[in-house]
């Protein structure tokens, strides 16, 4: 069956000889109406496949007419019919969801070639928006894993930011809990976020640079300014600029922040004029920004601006119940990623995970779990997979063989960490180097940590 499409005219004798050109090309079957009631009842019982609508008419507008269909259909192909001088409401056309409009009178061509166009295209924009859909899932509050009820607040936290049109959220908590995660979940949860989301590192950039990369600058403000350059808080206008490690925003830029977040004005580097934007702000830092107010590197009235709405994101150590679940979360996701088929976590290596303080809390188990999915070759993921964590008798390439490390079960976690360095160390014949590599951590922090537990 062809694909049908309705033409709404008060005028009859211009919808019945587009009906009659439709009608010809064998392409469409058309129905013609010409009061908007019996267009709409019809609509309701047989959805047609294209509209192609009047702009005025006496009993509505073409505006309203698209407004309505859209709400029915949001991928609906729908064409506005307009006259000349008609150039204003054919954009508010546009605006309302109309899919293009068409000069009166329009050519067959033109219009066998829009409509094909319509029908072509609709299953792609279809597509498109499911994966559109998808990647707000992917991003939004289901990405945030884990039952316990400190992440229950985290993701009740999330709710009644996004919740808010404009809010200014500050994210703490130790390196590796989830802020650049929680970020987009409010920026993708939100019902407000047809915005970008818009992501810069405080402390990736020196302060010229951050400066003139986040409010743009004007033609010839610099040498290199050879064109004016949109900066991310516009690019942000009407979504959420994310300033991550905001404790490393350099103290001449404060101020300048400051104004900007007081007025949601601001000016491009070089610049005269004053520029308004509508967007949310989240900061994020693992820095202990009160002391950094305290020592006199963060101005204090700025502390205050952005820690509105402020929340602790717990370290994975207060939060162990969920261990479990989310490591079974990545060991799915690698298994996947890397094409194997380790369907489970054997109970040993379970209690290993659940048994270690994760000082690089969520992150570290994804490394850790990625690392061990590399290297296994089983459909159980063995507590030998994780030699970080002391897995016994561990197939560690980095280790010579036989390099198993008995993890004794009465010491406290010092104590065993103490045990384990000194192991790894006389295993390596006390070579710091390669002793380091294998506990994963820096020569820096092996050797400090030899200083705390007092090992040779
Ligand atoms: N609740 C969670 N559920 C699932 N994955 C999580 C969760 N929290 C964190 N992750 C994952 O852990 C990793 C680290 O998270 P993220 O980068 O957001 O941490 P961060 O707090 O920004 O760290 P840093 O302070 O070092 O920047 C990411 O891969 C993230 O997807
Ligand atoms: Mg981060």
């Amino acid at each position: 069956m062809l694909p049908t499409v309705y033409i709404l005219d008060d005028d009859a004798t211009t919808a019945k000889l587009l009906s009659a050109v439709l009608d010809t090309s064998k392409r469409v079957q058309s129905e013609v109406f010409t009061a908007a009631d019996a267009f709409f009842e019809r609509c309701a019982e047989a959805p047609p496949a294209v509209v192609i609508t009047d702009l005025v008419m006496p009993d509505t507008s073409g505006i309203d007419v698209t407004r309505r269909l859209r709400e029915m259909d949001p991928f609906l192909p729908i064409f506005v019919l307009t006259a000349h001088g008609e150039m204003q409401s054919a954009i508010d056309a546009l605006k309302a969801g109309a899919t293009e409009y068409l000069t009166k009178p329009a050519s067959q061509d033109e219009l066998m070639t829009l409509l094909g166009r319509a029908l072509e295209e609709r299953p792609l924009r279809e597509e498109a928006a499911s994966i559109q859909q998808e990647r707000r899932k992917e991003f939004s509050l289901g990405a945030i894993l884990g039952s316990h009820p400190k992440v229950e607040e985290v993701r009740e936290f999330v709710r009644r930011v996004a919740a808010i049109p404009r809010p200014t959220v500050l994210l703490l908590g130790e390196s590796g809990t989830g802020k650049n995660l929680v970020a987009r979940a409010i920026h993708y949860s939100s019902t407000h976020s047809a915005g970008r989301f818009v992501e810069i590192n405080c402390s990736a950039l020196p302060a010229h640079l951050l400066e003139a990369e986040v409010f743009g600058y004007q033609k010839g403000a610099f040498t290199d300014a050879r064109e004016t350059k949109r900066g991310l808080i516009e690019l942000a206008d009407g979504g959420t600029l994310f300033l991550d490690e905001i404790a490393d925003l350099p103290f001449e830029l404060q101020s300048k922040f400051l104004n900007f977040l007081e007025s949601r004005r601001f000016r491009r580097v070089g610049g005269t004029d004053e520029i308004a934007v509508s967007l949310r702000l989240i900061t994020a830092t693992n820095r202990d920004l009160d002391r950094e107010v305290r020592d006199g590197t963060f101005r204090a009235d700025l502390y205050y601006r952005v820690s509105v709405a402020s929340h602790v994101l717990p370290p994975l150590r207060d939060i162990k119940e969920d261990v479990s679940q989310l490591a079974d979360n990545f060991r799915e996701v690698f298994s996947r990623e890397f094409r194997k088929h380790v369907t489970s976590i054997a109970p040993e290596a379970l209690a290993l995970m659940q048994d270690w303080h994760w000082p690089g809390n969520i992150r570290e188990l994804r490394n850790v779990i990625e690392r061990a999915l590399i290297f296994t070759d089983g459909d159980t993921l063995m507590a030998t997979d994780l030699p970080e964590l002391g897995g016994v008798g561990a197939a560690d390439p980095a280790q010579p063989a036989g390099a198993s490390f008995p993890i004794p079960t009465n010491l406290s976690l010092a104590d065993s960490e103490r045990e384990y360095i000194r192991h790894t160390l006389e295993l390596f014949d006390g070579n710091v180097q390669r002793s380091a590599e294998s506990l994963g951590i820096s020569r820096k922090n092996l050797w400090e940590k030899r200083k705390k537990h007092g090992l040779p």
